[in-house]
């Protein structure tokens, strides 16, 4: 007889050994004319071997399955219909699905997954849907997907992806439709999409991308097919001459970005476009798009059009070519509120040459003065020496000229200016007049060790501006002033001594500061922060040499993301002040050990949480390797962080598999332990992942109350710390 009493690995295992073949397994629901298993929600740490061979639909939902064992399957070979969802799947083996000729659909959203493998997928040679999502990928080895010629759809949101390198989705061969929403991705390869010959549908929204893919968009297979591409919620500022090339075009979405321009050559290559996108954007006026010839809707919802005589072409233009018009007018006060669709061409109106000059839909004054704003005059081609200006794109490039001043006369509409590496050394006062439009500002390597008040005055639409790799020790406190827009800087690579808040204290918009690789070693005093940068998203500290952190120094209501890695600190930083904070990063500190409470202010918001490569650790691996000496590491801390940290015993083998979070590991691993085996191995995957190392091995000494008993000389507090720490560390 079998009977059943507490869930444990073994005893599942033990009980499905119990059943007899052929039968359905004990914890599982069978329907033998369907030929589904069903065993949602059971603790199950295995597939139960018992399941009958002919089964077609198994659901396995809600288990603790952990690792996915090659030849997870090999003895349900008929399976049409696989789900795994939430069986805190944290690896799948090359090989775990290769029996599997049958699956159409296979489920594994909601689990722990960080790699897609090389020979993850091998065998699933009929499968039409692979659901990924909600897991915590942030890489696919080349080849993962290649044995999947019969996917129709791959869904991969709410991953962690922030690159999608050349032939990453190589093989297949009949997929319709990807979807890449919710990731973190803010670069694509060229060949990124290469092979996708029947691709008809693509989903890149909620990412970071910054500027549309061009290049990758624009290569053949994509231009064939792709009919459908969302966009939306991606951080783009404009969209130039010819971004979108894509002949299949039909439906277009671009909407929640922050787009402040957009050409009307934008879409010249998009001859098929319908539907167009474009709500909840930053655009005051927009031209006819030259390119759609049978668009039939645009949406301008939720944009602040500013609805005079500039608006007039467009709303001809979609008159003539009954293309629905959805959005109202933000001004001027008569027409505001009114839905464009519902304003008549001739009631948009300039009154006369000094409202034009008023309503200045952020021009340079020397493009509007005088001009009819129907017929804008042909652009100059005017462009300072050793500069390349290509009027179309508005890009202007002067990078490694050996430019000792910065140089003068770029076309008005220039709104990407590339200056790097040339040799400025020094920046005075107004420094770029004429650059209104410049949304993009390279500064990259120019040897750059002042940057005067002003330099930037009148830089009114400057978004992104780039220092990196400069001599700058200071920054002077109106360094910044007339920018108000900036968004993005990057400061990283220079000889900063402190944090440059009175200069920040200039830039209400800013929301990512980079800050790698100075030579800040305090932040201090207290409201640092917050009274500089308030509205500040991320900030990043990487490799400076920060030994001390007053406390309330970062406090800041909207900080998510803080990296201090690479710094000289001993202790992990009082952070109660930051109720938001979701990304921390401590690793390459010297943090030996953390108190039980170091995370309990930040615990109900963080979820990422990265602790590498401390000082612990290279004790650690000391001790592996030496194999002598016991550590006690407690993990206490965690038990009052919110995130899940992906921690797992890895040995002895009774406890492989189990989570560290468990507080029962800590309870029961002493009990189950043998007296011989003096030590408990932890595998902590997660929180060491993106700093180098993917894997280590923490110790922890199963055994410490009778040790703390036996040495008679240990206080709470020793508890936490390495006992005895190897002399040559
Ligand atoms: C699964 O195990 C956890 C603790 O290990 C327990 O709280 C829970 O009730 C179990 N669930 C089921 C369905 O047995
Ligand atoms: C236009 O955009 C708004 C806001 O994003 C949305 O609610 C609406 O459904 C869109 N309308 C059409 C026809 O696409
Ligand atoms: C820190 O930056 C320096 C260059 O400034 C580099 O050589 C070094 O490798 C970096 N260290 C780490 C840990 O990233
Ligand atoms: C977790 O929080 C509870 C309640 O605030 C507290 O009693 C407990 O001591 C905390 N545990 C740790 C390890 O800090």
């Amino acid at each position: 007889m079998c009977f059943f009493s507490a869930l444990t690995f073994m005893l599942i295992f033990a009980l499905s050994l119990c059943a007899e073949a052929g039968k359905c397994p004990r914890l599982c629901n069978c329907d033998s004319t369907k030929l589904t298993v069903t065993c949602i929600g059971k603790n199950l740490t295995v597939v139960p071997p018992t399941i009958d061979e002919i089964t077609l639909k198994l659901d396995l939902r809600s288990n603790n399955l952990q690792v996915l064992p090659r030849g997870a399957f090999v003895l349900t070979p008929y399976l049409t219909h696989l789900n795994l969802q939430r069986c805190n799947i944290i690896k799948v083996k090359e090989g775990a699905f290769r029996t599997l000729g049958r699956v159409v659909s296979l489920n594994l959203a909601h689990n722990k997954i960080d790699v897609l493998y090389q020979e993850s997928f091998d065998g699933l040679s009929s499968l039409k849907e692979l659901h990924l999502d909600h897991n915590r990928v942030e890489e696919i080895q080349p080849g993962a997907f290649t044995q999947l010629g019969f996917l129709n759809m791959l869904a991969l949101t709410h991953n962690q992806l922030v690159y999608i390198p050349n032939m990453a989705f190589q093989g297949l061969h009949n997929i319709k439709w990807l979807r890449l929403s919710h990731n973190s991705l803010n670069n694509l390869a060229p060949e990124a999409f290469t092979g996708l010959f029947t691709l008809s549908h693509l989903s890149l929204d909620h990412n970071e991308l910054q500027f549309f893919p061009t290049h990758t968009m624009s290569r053949w297979e994509t231009q064939k097919g792709v009919t459908r591409l969302d966009m939306s919620h991606n951080p783009m500022a404009y969209l130039g001459e010819e971004s979108v090339s894509m002949a299949k075009l039909t439906h277009l979405y671009l909407d929640h970005m922050s787009l402040q321009d957009l050409s009307e050559q934008a879409l010249s290559h998009a001859p098929r476009l319908s539907h167009l996108d474009l709500s909840h954007n930053q655009l005051r006026y927009l031209e006819p798009l030259s390119g759609p010839k049978e668009l039939a809707s645009l949406n301008l919802t939720g944009n602040p059009i500013y609805c005079n005589c500039y608006m007039r072409p467009l709303r001809q233009w979609t008159s003539i070519g009954r293309v629905k018009l959805l959005g109202t007018c933000a001004g001027p006060p008569h027409l505001s509120d009114e839905p464009l669709q519902g304003v008549a061409p001739l009631d948009l109106r300039c009154r006369n040459r000094g409202e034009v000059l008023k309503d200045r839909f952020e021009e340079d004054d020397e493009t509007v003065r005088g001009s009819p704003p129907t017929a804008k005059p042909r652009q100059k081609a005017k462009c300072p020496v050793n500069c390349n200006c290509d009027v179309e794109a508005q890009h202007a490039t002067c990078e490694g000229q050996g430019h000792t001043k910065v140089p003068r006369g770029f076309p008005p509409k220039t709104q990407l200016l590339d200056l790097r590496s040339n040799h400025f050394h020094y920046l005075p006062t107004n420094s770029f007049p004429g650059t209104s439009q410049v949304v993009s500002l390279h500064l990259e390597s120019c040897k750059i060790h002042e940057i005067e008040g002003g330099t930037f005055q009148g830089m009114k639409n400057l978004v992104y501006l780039y220092l990196s790799d400069n001599d700058l020790t200071f920054l002077d406190r109106g360094a910044f002033a007339g920018a108000p827009e900036l968004t993005y800087l990057h400061l990283e690579g220079n000889r900063l001594t402190q944090f440059p808040g009175s200069a920040l204290a200039l830039l209400p918009s800013l929301f990512v500061l980079h800050l790698e690789q100075n030579a800040i070693s305090k932040l201090e005093p207290a409201g640092l922060l917050s009274s500089a940068t308030p509205k500040l998203r991320e900030l990043y500290l990487t490799n400076n040499t920060i030994n001390a952190i007053a406390k309330g120094s970062l406090d800041s209501v909207f900080l998510g993301t803080l990296h201090l890695d690479a710094n000289q600190l001993m202790e992990v930083p009082t952070l109660s002040g930051t109720p938001n904070l979701e990304e921390l990063r401590l690793c390459r500190n010297s943090i030996r050990w953390v108190g039980p409470n170091a995370f309990q202010s930040i615990g109900l918001s963080l979820k990422k949480l990265y602790m590498d490569q401390m000082g612990m650790e290279k004790y650690i691996h000391h001790c592996l390797s030496s194999d002598s000496v016991v550590l006690d590491l407690n993990f206490r801390w965690m038990e009052n962080v919110s995130l899940e940290v992906t921690a797992t015993c890895g040995h002895p083998p009774e406890l492989r598999g189990q989570k560290v979070m468990d507080v029962q590991v800590f309870t029961s691993c002493p009990e189950i332990i043998s007296p011989q085996d003096q030590r408990v191995v932890i595998k902590a995957l997660q929180f060491t992942t993106l700093c180098g190392i993917d894997i280590h091995y923490l110790l922890f000494d199963h055994n410490k109350h009778t040790k703390a008993k036996d040495k008679g000389e240990r206080n709470e507090k020793s508890n936490l710390i390495p006992r005895q720490f190897p002399s040559k560390l």
